[in-house]
C-alpha cells in the first residue's frame, strides 16, 4: 500500500449528533482523552467557565455561553486518525449543523437513556438518512434511572425508522447499574461506580456469562432478568449485518455512561472497526475515488470574523480525494480561478494550527478572499470536476427584514448578501416583481440575533426584524409554475429564493396538505436541490 493509501485508510470522519444535554460533549471529551489529545476532562467545555472547544469568535457566543459554530477535532487513536465533526448542541443550532453532516462519513447518535429520542435528534437524523450514512447509537447515562431497554430500542425503530442491533446489553440502571453484557464475546463488563466527574474511569471487571461469580456480582434478580432478556433478544432482534450498517439501514446500539467513562472505549473500538475509511463521493464525472492521486475537496461551511482584527472569512472544506499540501495550486471550479490555498488550518482540540499536509477524510479551513460558496469544489487544475451540491435545508423561522437607515442601502445589500452567501441565513423576496421586501429564514432563532449583530457591527446598518408566523417552507419542484396561479394559497406566502426558485411559506402542515389536495400534480420539496 502506498503512503497515500495507508494515510487515507486509517481515517475516520464522523459527526456526533444528539439532543442538548444527552452527553455529546462528555463523550467527545472521553474520546479525546483516549487519543491523548487532551489531558484532563473539562478542557473541551467547562460550562461553569463557558470555555469552548475552539471558537469564541463572537460576543454573542460569549454572552450566551454557547457555541454558534461547529468545530472539527482531529486526534490519533490505536492507529486510526479520527476527525470528529462537532455539531452545535444548543437548540439554536443553524444550517451549519446540517451541512456538517454532509461532510461526515458516519454519525454517532447519543441518546439520554432516561429521555429516549428527542426532537433535535429526529431532525439531524433525517439528514443522515437522506445520505444513507451509517449511524451508531450510544445510549448514555445508564448510571442514572433509565427507561426500559426494549422500549428505547422500539422508540428508535418507530420514530427514526431504522432497525437496531444491540451490540451490548445493560444490566440494571441508575444505582443498580451493574454493567453491560457483550453479545458477541458473551462477557460482562461489570460497573462499579466511582466518584463521578473528572477523567476517572469506572472500575471494570470482565466476567463470562457462565461464571458463577457473575450471579454474585450482579445479584440474582438482575442475573435472571439478563438471561431472560438475552433469550428474548437473540430470538427477536435483527441480526448484525455490516452491509446494512454501512447503508444506514441498521444501527448498532451500545449502552454506557460517558461521565463515568463506562463503555466508552468498547464503543470506540467497535465503532472504529465497523465504520469505513473515507467513501467515494459523487461528482459530475461520476464517483471520485478517495484514494486517487488527485486532490479534491468541497466547501461545507464558511465562517466569518474568526479574527476580530481582520474581517476575514474561513472556508471549511472536506477533502474527498488525494493529498493536500500547503501552498499547492488548485482550481476553484465554480469561478474557474486558479489559486493557492493560503494558511490552511486544522483544529486540535482547543488549538488551531497551520497544516502542511492533509488527506482525504480531513477537514481544513482556508482563508476565503470572498469567492467561495457552500458546496463549491476545489481540485487540481489537471483534473477538474464538480461535487454534487449541498442541499438547502428548510428554515423554520421567518422574519421581515427592515432597514432603518435607507441612506445605507449599499452596505445593507452587501451585508445581507454576504451573510446569506456564508449560509448563516437564507433570504427570500416577495414573488411579485418590483416588491423589495426581504424575508429572512433561519434554521435556529439565534441566527436572527447573529444577523442583527453582524449587520450593525460589521456593516454599520441598523435593522429591525419583524417575526412572521410561518414555520414551514416548501420549494415548488417545477420552477416554471407561477405560485399566484395555485389554488388555496390565500394564507400562504409566495416568495423566491436567491436563485429565483419559487417557494411557499406555510403556517402549518395542515395548510401544506390542503394546497397539495387542491392542486393536482403539484410537487413540493422540503429541501431545494441546489
Ligand atoms: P451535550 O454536549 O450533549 O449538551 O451534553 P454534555 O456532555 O454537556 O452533558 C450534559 C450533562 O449531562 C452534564 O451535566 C454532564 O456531566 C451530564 N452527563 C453526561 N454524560 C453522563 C452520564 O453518562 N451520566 C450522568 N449521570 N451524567 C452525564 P451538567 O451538570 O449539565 O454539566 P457539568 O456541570 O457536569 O458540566
Amino acid at each position: 500500500m502506498s503512503d497515500l493509501q495507508s494515510e487515507i485508510k486509517k481515517r475516520r470522519t464522523f459527526a456526533i449528533i444528539s439532543h442538548p444535554d444527552a452527553g455529546k460533549t462528555t463523550l467527545t471529551e472521553k474520546f479525546l482523552l483516549y487519543g491523548g489529545a487532551i489531558n484532563t476532562a473539562g478542557s473541551v467545555k467547562g460550562k461553569a467557565t463557558s470555555k469552548h472547544a475552539v471558537s469564541d469568535w463572537m460576543e454573542i457566543e460569549k454572552e450566551r455561553g454557547i457555541s454558534v459554530t461547529s468545530s472539527v477535532l482531529q486526534f490519533n487513536y490505536d492507529g486510526y486518525c479520527i476527525n470528529i465533526l462537532d455539531t452545535p448542541g444548543h437548540q439554536d443550532f443553524s444550517e451549519d449543523t446540517y451541512r456538517t453532516l454532509m461532510a461526515a462519513d458516519s454519525a454517532v447518535m447519543v441518546i439520554d437513556a432516561s429521555k429516549g429520542v428527542e426532537a433535535q435528534t429526529i431532525k439531524l437524523f433525517k439528514v443522515c438518512v437522506m445520505r444513507n450514512i451509517p449511524i451508531f447509537t450510544f445510549i448514555n447515562k445508564m448510571d442514572r434511572e433509565a427507561r426500559d431497554t426494549f422500549d428505547l430500542l422500539d422508540e428508535i425503530e418507530q420514530v427514526l425508522g431504522i432497525k437496531t442491533c444491540p451490540i451490548n446489553w445493560p444490566i440494571g440502571c441508575g444505582k443498580e447499574f451493574k454493567g453491560v453484557y457483550d453479545r458477541n464475546s458473551k462477557m460482562v463488563s461489570s460497573f462499579q461506580a466511582v466518584a463521578t466527574g473528572g477523567s476517572k474511569a469506572a472500575k471494570e471487571t470482565d466476567l463470562s456469562i457462565d461464571d458463577p461469580a457473575l450471579k454474585e456480582e450482579v445479584g440474582e434478580l438482575l442475573y435472571d432478568k439478563l438471561l431472560e432478556e438475552i433469550e428474548l433478544l437473540d430470538g427477536a432482534s435483527d441480526p448484525f449485518d455490516i452491509d446494512l450498517v454501512s447503508k444506514g439501514k441498521l444501527s448498532p446500539v451500545f449502552f454506557g455512561s460517558a461521565l463515568t467513562n463506562f463503555g466508552v472505549e468498547q464503543f470506540l473500538n467497535h465503532f472504529l472497526q465497523m465504520t469505513s475509511s473515507p467513501l467515494p463521493r459523487i461528482s459530475d464525472k461520476g464517483e471520485i475515488d478517495p484514494m486517487g492521486d488527485h486532490f479534491s475537496a468541497f466547501v461545507f461551511k464558511i465562517q466569518a470574523n474568526m479574527n476580530k482584527d481582520h474581517r476575514d472569512r474561513i472556508a471549511f472544506m472536506r477533502i474527498c480525494s488525494g493529498k493536500f499540501e500547503a501552498g499547492m495550486e488548485v482550481t476553484h471550479v465554480q469561478s474557474e480561478k486558479k489559486m493557492r490555498l493560503s494558511q490552511p488550518q486544522q483544529m486540535m482540540a482547543k488549538d488551531r494550527k497551520i497544516v502542511e499536509e492533509a488527506y482525504a477524510g480531513d477537514v481544513i479551513g482556508v482563508f476565503d478572499p470572498g469567492i467561495f460558496s457552500i458546496g463549491d469544489t476545489v481540485c487540481v487544475p489537471s483534473n477538474k470536476f464538480r461535487y454534487e451540491g449541498i442541499p438547502t435545508f428548510a428554515p423554520e423561522h421567518f422574519a421581515r427584514l427592515i432597514q432603518l437607515d435607507s441612506m445605507k442601502r449599499k452596505q445593507f445589500v452587501k451585508g445581507v448578501t454576504q451573510i446569506a452567501q456564508e449560509g448563516a441565513i437564507q433570504i427570500f423576496q416577495e414573488y411579485t416583481a418590483g416588491m423589495a421586501e426581504i424575508i429572512v429564514g433561519v434554521v435556529g432563532v439565534l441566527q436572527f440575533d447573529v444577523l442583527k449583530y453582524r449587520l450593525e457591527n460589521e456593516y454599520g446598518c441598523d435593522i429591525r426584524l419583524e417575526p412572521l408566523s410561518y414555520s414551514h417552507i416548501r420549494w415548488i419542484k417545477d420552477r416554471t409554475i407561477d405560485p399566484n396561479t395555485l389554488k388555496g394559497v390565500m394564507d400562504v406566502k409566495k416568495v423566491k429564493d436567491m436563485k429565483g426558485n419559487p417557494l411557499l411559506l406555510f403556517n402549518n402542515e395542515w395548510n401544506i396538505r390542503m394546497v397539495l389536495e387542491k392542486n393536482e400534480g403539484l410537487e413540493l420539496m422540503e429541501f431545494s436541490k441546489e
